[in-house]
């Protein structure tokens, strides 16, 4: 996968209800990826899924991701999923350190052991970031943020980052409106200042290199903006992915402007 392409991450959640509602909706974005040569996509089912849909699909346009793995590789741990069984699955990728899994009771330490064993196994890993509300208008954001890569990224040698894309998910923005999305301005700042971090623990040429996605009340109506003046290298959808017409026009949008 190479930044020339923009990244969309399609992340389902716990969402749809049943396999049925499931192999439907992939089957659509499927055929709406089709023509889609200039974006990388990638569809995170829930895990029960996974293989199932994985199985659907021989094609190079579309990749998988689980929305977490435990950083064990087998042995008791009652409702974990380990990455070899993901990757077994069909999943290149995985996403880390989602806010709603942090919000669950994932620390930080979590976070940063799921990222060493992700990137160990061989996964391209979504590490997510973001602040609370309360950070955010408190003005110590960027503090937060600076925090979060260090101690995500932790041990992580050089040659690995190219298996990590960062995520910046403002908590605060995540599951509203599409008009509640951060403003592309304020992304654009933000996505500097990640840079930077990461500029500070690898340097410039490895920061400049690694991808930044965008998550938060994305949708058709604020793609553009978002991608082209926030400049990330992609986005993270979680509502909109579930609607194969707004996630084709997604696609469309990020084609158009790659
Ligand atoms: P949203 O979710 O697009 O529904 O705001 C994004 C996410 O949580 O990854």
């Amino acid at each position: 996968m190479s930044k020339a392409k923009k990244l969309i991450v399609a992340n389902w959640k716990m969402n749809p209800e049943t396999y049925g509602k499931a192999e439907e909706l992939f089957l659509e974005i499927k055929e709406a990826a089709r023509p889609i040569s200039k974006v990388d996509i990638v569809i995170a089912p829930p895990a029960i899924y996974l293989g199932e849909l994985a199985s659907l699909y021989s094609g190079s346009r579309i990749a998988f991701a689980g929305q977490d793995a435990f950083w064990e590789k087998k042995g008791a741990h009652t409702g974990e999923i380990s990455l070899p069984m993901l990757k077994d699955s069909g999943a290149t990728h995985v996403i880390v350190g989602h806010s709603e899994r942090r919000a669950r009771g994932e620390s930080d330490e979590d976070v940063n052991k799921k990222v060493l064993a992700a990137v160990g196994a061989g996964s391209i890993v979504i590490l997510c970031i973001g602040e609370s509300d309360r950070d955010h208008r408190s003005g110590h954001h960027l503090e937060f943020l600076t925090k979060q890569i260090s101690s995500a990224l932790r041990g992580v040698p050089q040659n690995k980052l190219s298996r990590i894309v960062v995520a910046y998910e403002p908590i605060w923005a995540i599951g509203k409106s599409e008009e509640e999305a951060m403003q592309p301005a304020e992304l654009h700042e933000t996505v500097l200042i990640i840079k930077k971090n990461i500029a500070q623990l690898y340097g410039k040429a490895a920061a400049l290199k690694m991808r930044i996605l965008y998550g938060g009340s994305t949708g058709p109506k604020n793609t553009e903006r978002l991608l082209a003046e926030g400049e990330v290298d992609g986005l993270l959808v979680g509502k909109a992915s579930l609607s194969s017409k707004e996630f084709a026009e997604m696609l469309q949008i990020a084609q158009r402007i790659s």
